[in-house]
């Protein structure tokens, strides 16, 4: 059974996705044991209340240096004994003695083809507005392995997305969501669950 611990920071569709497909099957294996957002608001946080997910909030916020918010994150994925990390639109930067623990064992999902429109100060509505900018006709999403760059890991799986006439950055978003994001992600896990990766 793959113990997954998914890091969220806002609305959770992706979490949402994932949770659907372990209910669906579509993800088998696999047991999500836990939630964890850096925002107490963050209505990801519902959604994994209303599945029956153990769920927490652990901010930078609440800790007097960056180093004792890092020990406390690691130290409650420990507790869990994580095999898997998903960050699922999670916005804080991941401490690198997290990444040298859990090398090959944390991916992200990012709403472009890496390596367009990624990197620092690339995340969420952002990258959809500098697709739209430079004028792409095609975008989509990647789920990578995450290492000590931003969005710089190995790449896993992507998908391409069609930019239309018109589109906003909160339309482009929803499209990328919908045709690539939300199915990616669970067949990303579904392939480590089952040592295809
Ligand atoms: C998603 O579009 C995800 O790809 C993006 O944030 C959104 C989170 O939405 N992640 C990044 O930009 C990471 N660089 P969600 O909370 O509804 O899943």
């Amino acid at each position: 059974m793959l113990r997954v611990c998914v890091l969220v920071s806002g609305g959770g569709t992706n979490l949402q996705a994932i949770i659907d497909a372990v209910n669906e099957k579509k993800i088998t294996d696999t047991q999500i044991v836990c939630v964890i957002s850096n925002n107490s608001g963050a209505y990801a946080l519902e959604r994994a209340k209303n599945a029956g997910i153990n769920n927490c909030c652990i901010s930078p916020k609440n800790f007097e240096t960056r180093d004792e918010f890092n020990k406390a994150l690691i130290k409650k994925i420990d507790e869990y004994k994580v095999d898997l990390v998903v960050l699922a639109g999670f916005l804080v930067v991941i401490p690198p003695e997290m990444i040298k623990k859990y090398e090959r064992r944390i991916i992200n999902i990012h709403p472009s083809l890496i390596p367009s429109f990624c990197g620092t100060g690339y995340y969420g509505l952002k990258v959809h507005e500098a697709a739209l900018k430079r004028g792409v006709k095609i975008s989509g999403a990647t789920v990578h392995f995450v290492d000590e760059g931003t969005d710089t890991g190995p790449i896993i799986l992507q998908k391409a997305v069609e930019v239309l006439e018109g589109d906003t950055p909160e339309v482009l978003q929803r499209r990328i969501m919908e045709q690539a994001e939300w199915e990616l992600l669970p067949r990303a896990i579904q392939m480590i669950a089952h040592g295809e990766v």
